[in-house]
């Protein structure tokens, strides 16, 4: 199945490829000429994706997917949440991204009167759009935010969140790609997608 997937992040392209699997084709929008970036300036995850997803399926008029995602700290009230690629600047550049989470929650420690300090969760909406209008997905995957960044793999805040599906021991850079997938907010909202896209094409078969 043949289908535009409206991001220019190469680290989404690859793990939304790795999550769908072959049966998916996914095209790009720098494929289909459309160069500038796309926007996005809602205020939440749900409007940012489905902006995306509607801007390149005008321009294309081909069906098409986005991904939305925020990093929500609970010791920060939920920031960077829906800012968090422009936390530190426009520059959108993850390393001092990073470095500003880290320096906002510097004397946090990890537990206080029983109560763990530092925790966090991705959310990640995807939304399709096709003629047929806007569905969204979500997937979430709660963890914490280490002291310090940790490992080589991923991208973004990758190294400073510690899922608690791997017992908070290892940072998403640390897992292989099959295991951040499997677990991973982006795994979950896509792997609700693929399920729903399935069926949507299974009862178009059916009604031929
Ligand atoms: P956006 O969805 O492209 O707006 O991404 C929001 C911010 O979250 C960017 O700074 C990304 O680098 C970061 N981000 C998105 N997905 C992930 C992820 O899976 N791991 C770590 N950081 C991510």
């Amino acid at each position: 199945m043949e289908i535009v997937f409206a991001t220019g992040n190469l680290h989404k392209l690859e793990e939304a490829s790795q999550i769908l699997g072959p049966e998916f084709r996914l095209r790009t929008p720098a494929e289909l000429g459309i160069t500038e970036d796309i926007p996005e300036t809602s205020g939440t995850l749900e409007g940012n994706a489905r902006q995306k997803a509607e801007y390149v399926f005008r321009r294309t008029g081909l069906p098409c997917f986005s991904d939305d995602t925020g990093l929500f700290v609970d010791a920060l009230g939920g920031q960077p949440g829906v800012l968090s690629a422009r936390y530190a600047g426009p520059g959108k550049n993850a390393a001092d991204n990073v470095r500003k989470l880290l320096h906002e929650l510097a004397g946090v420690p990890e537990e206080k009167d029983g109560r763990r300090m530092r925790t966090a969760r991705f959310r990640c909406v995807v939304a399709y759009v096709s003629n047929e209008g806007c569905r969204l997905f979500e997937g979430k995957v709660e963890g914490e935010i280490a002291a310090s960044p940790r490992g080589e793999g991923g991208f973004g805040y990758d190294p400073v969140f510690l899922p608690a599906r791997y017992g908070l021991e290892r940072s998403f850079s640390e897992l292989s790609h099959e295991e951040k997938n499997a677990i991973s907010h982006r795994g979950e909202a896509m792997t609700r997608f693929a399920e729903w896209i399935r069926g949507r094409h299974a009862e178009v078969d059916t009604e031929r």
